[in-house]
């Protein structure tokens, strides 16, 4: 069991289910909605406490009653929030999602109007406590100097980085970390930039690798599993865990990072902890929402 920090959102999830996509410009009623907290850093952590862990989410959330659903399910999962800013105006990020029940795709439209957790509030964390760090690729002027001040002050402190949509200069976090979680589709919007295949999960985390030689490499690639290259250059793929009906796909990356995290802290290998994230991000994809079962 590790004490684990996550710097990154909580947002409010509206999700409609429906049984098609609908057309644009048309009107179809939803089977069920659901209103619940999300966000990929407190969806790792929620994840990450299920497997046992001792989690602590540094963010930022608004003093109102969407504040309140987020702090009441993280409560609920033993997440400590007593680092968090607290902003008296604003609103949480909230998701718009259209789940298809036919095959588990999310669609997701997402609107924010409050400030990120900055080097301020990051600043005045005691990290001691602390085996893991864990932070969303985001905010990267400020993500930047929060890294380089773990590298200063808890310098073995390993860290891990989730890099999920391609963002200005996001590059320069990359040799900051021990751990760089790459989704495919940050692989395949960079296919062009970098001059690798936008199908070659492989190509992509060699040409990442050179910058950021120091760092394990994992990538996720839906329905197709996950590629990791360590720092000796193995790369290693897993096959997906489908399950026996695809139900809902939202969260499955941050249910993976949370058992690479898991199993990184538990000091598995890069292909063990590469097998297990898969099995648990499949069983996910079979299941709503994020209530893992450990027996
Ligand atoms: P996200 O879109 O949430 O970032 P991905 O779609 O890349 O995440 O999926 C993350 C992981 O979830 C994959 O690496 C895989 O292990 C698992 N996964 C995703 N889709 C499926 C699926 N259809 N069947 C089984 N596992 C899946
Ligand atoms: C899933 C998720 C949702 C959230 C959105 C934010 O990965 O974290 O819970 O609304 O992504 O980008």
């Amino acid at each position: 069991m590790a004490t684990i920090l996550a710097i990154g959102i909580a947002t409010l999830d509206i999700i409609n289910t429906v049984n098609q996509y609908p057309q644009e410009d048309t009107e179809i009623r939803a089977l069920s909605q659901r209103i619940c907290r999300g966000g990929n850093a407190t969806n790792t952590l929620v994840i990450l406490s299920q497997l046992g862990h001792h989690c602590t989410w540094g963010g930022v959330y608004v003093n109102d009653p969407d504040g309140q659903l987020i702090l009441e399910d993280l409560a609920q999962h033993h997440i400590d929030t007593s680092n968090c800013r607290i902003e008296s105006q604003g609103k949480v990020p909230t998701s718009y999602i259209i789940l298809n029940q036919r095959n588990g795709s999310r669609t997701i439209v997402h609107y924010r109007l409050l400030p990120e957790f900055d080097f301020k509030d990051f600043q005045s964390i005691q990290l001691n406590p602390f085996d893991w760090l864990h932070f969303e690729g985001r905010n990267i002027i400020e993500t930047a100097r929060m890294l380089e001040r773990v590298q200063q002050i808890a310098p073995t402190l390993p860290i891990s980085l989730e890099i999920e949509k391609p963002r200005p200069q996001i590059e320069q976090l990359f040799n900051k970390v021990n751990v760089l979680l790459f989704s495919k589709a940050f692989a395949q919007a960079n296919a062009q930039k970098f001059a690798y295949n936008k199908n070659d999960a492989a190509t992509f985390l060699r040409t990442m690798q050179q910058l950021a030689p120091k760092a394990r490499l994992f990538c996720t690639w839906g329905a197709k599993g996950a590629y990791a290259l360590d720092t000796d250059g193995t790369l290693f793929h897993c096959p997906a865990y489908p399950p026996s009906q695809i139900v809902d796909t939202l969260g499955a990356g941050d249910t993976f990072n949370a058992g690479i995290i898991d199993n990184l802290c538990r000091q598995q290998n890069l292909a063990t902890a590469l097998n297990h994230a898969c099995r648990l991000a499949g069983k996910k994809c079979g299941q709503l929402g994020l209530s893992i079962s450990t027996t």
